[in-house]
């Protein structure tokens, strides 16, 4: 049966070009980074050009560059990293688990924190980052982009607002990376956090942009890896890797691939608002305009149980989310719709098609055909439940 993955915002595969640079760093090459023989020269000399094309992908020093898990290594490091207590700290309430946990588990530890809700349209706005400002504001964290709606965040402002504050500023960059650049000079950043399994690199690996001179307390102890900054035997391979994913994610960028993309994504989601009962999650206005990653487009579809359709579609061989994969499992609606001012119903009658960059015209319109069948049959068989009509 064919099959249409329309998820790439739970996780991407590996293109061919990142497996084949990842190879030789598993058997030949596969020396400790930290050893002084060959092997070990031959698996630092892949990571110090991993670092390299990171700190072009950053827009930094390669110093600045520190590898690491993927992005909840990342978020945590820089909440636990920074914060102490009786320090403030500004976040949203849109923000991944990733960074809520963490920061919740800081109020226990007595950090005051304020979850910063986000406008109806998905969209954070500066003036409320400003307006929760304390003297003791030590952190702000603010997404990229929102892995569920593609809402692409105003950092380059809160950027600004946390340089005259004296305040810190973390990015959570993992949705946003690879689709839109990610300029830790212009966004006004101390800290970001990418994972390479969100833009066709490897599992399990991820890096942080830590500006020079941040008091940044590791996360990880132990040997004197990543300039003391991360312990732990370096991740050879995953960092080759991510660093070619990165390199590919940059041309992608420049060649017209994710232009590509945001029109393919647009004659999909323009098509599924055409079907009865239907509507755009993280729609600007004429007021406020949004921008969203060009892959994703968030839908409602009144009459409709999310969890319903995700199996429906997939049994029809199309890979979808309702609300966020990582929290699959959880019944609870989606945090981030219901921060947007969703009704229950709704956030949970609410579908996320994330495309990867390789989609093609041939799987946009096979989920046009089928998306249109599975609602209007799910909406036979269950005469009600979920939301209101129109
Ligand atoms: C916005 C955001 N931050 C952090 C993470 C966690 O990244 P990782 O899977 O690399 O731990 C995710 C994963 O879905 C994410 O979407």
């Amino acid at each position: 049966m064919r099959r249409v993955y329309a998820d790439a915002n739970a996780t991407t595969p590996l293109l061919s070009e990142v497996m084949e640079a990842m190879r030789p760093y598993w058997m030949e090459r596969f020396g400790n980074a930290s050893s002084i023989h060959l092997d070990g020269q031959q698996a630092h000399g892949g990571v110090d050009r991993a670092r390299e094309t990171m700190a072009e992908f950053f827009n930094c020093h390669a110093a600045e560059v520190v590898f690491n898990s993927g992005g909840t290594e990342g978020d945590n490091t820089a909440v636990f990293g920074l914060l102490r207590p009786g320090d403030h700290f500004i976040t949203t309430s849109i923000e991944h688990s990733a960074i809520l946990q963490p920061a919740r588990r800081m109020v226990e530890r007595g950090v005051e924190t304020t979850f910063v809700d986000p406008q109806p349209s998905g969209l954070i706005d500066p003036a409320d980052i400003q307006r929760a400002l304390r003297p003791e504001t030590r952190l702000i964290s603010v997404m990229l982009a929102n892995n569920e709606t593609g809402v692409l965040q105003p950092v380059e402002k809160i950027g600004k607002i946390a340089r005259l504050a004296g305040a810190f500023f973390h990015i959570d960059a993992v949705q946003g990376a690879g689709k839109v650049p990610c300029d830790v000079k212009r966004f006004g950043c101390h800290l970001l956090s990418i994972s390479a399994h969100k833009m066709h690199g490897p599992k399990g690996v991820g890096a942080m942009f830590v500006r020079r001179g941040t008091p940044l307390e590791p996360l990880l102890l132990g040997g004197s890896h990543e300039r003391r900054q991360r312990a732990g035997t370096e991740n050879v391979p995953g960092i080759v890797g991510l660093a070619k994913a990165a390199q590919l994610a940059m041309g992608s960028l420049e060649d017209g691939t994710i232009d590509r993309l945001a029109a393919l994504r647009d004659r999909l989601e323009a098509g599924l608002l055409q079907i009865p009962g239907t509507g755009l999650n993280g729609a600007g206005d004429a007021e406020n305009a949004v921008r969203r990653v060009a892959n994703t487009t968030n839908i409602w579809f009144d009459q409709v149980e999310g969890e319903a359709m995700v199996i429906a579609l997939d049994l029809k061989g199309i890979a979808v989310s309702g609300g966020s994969a990582c929290h699959s499992g959880a019944t609870e609606p989606s945090h981030v719709l219901m921060a947007m001012g969703l009704d229950k119903s709704r956030a949970r009658a609410s579908l996320r098609f994330s495309l990867l960059k390789t989609a093609t015209d041939d799987d946009v319109d096979y989920v046009l055909k089928v998306v249109p069948e599975a609602v209007e049959h799910l909406r036979a068989i269950s005469p009600v439940t979920a939301g209101t009509a129109g």
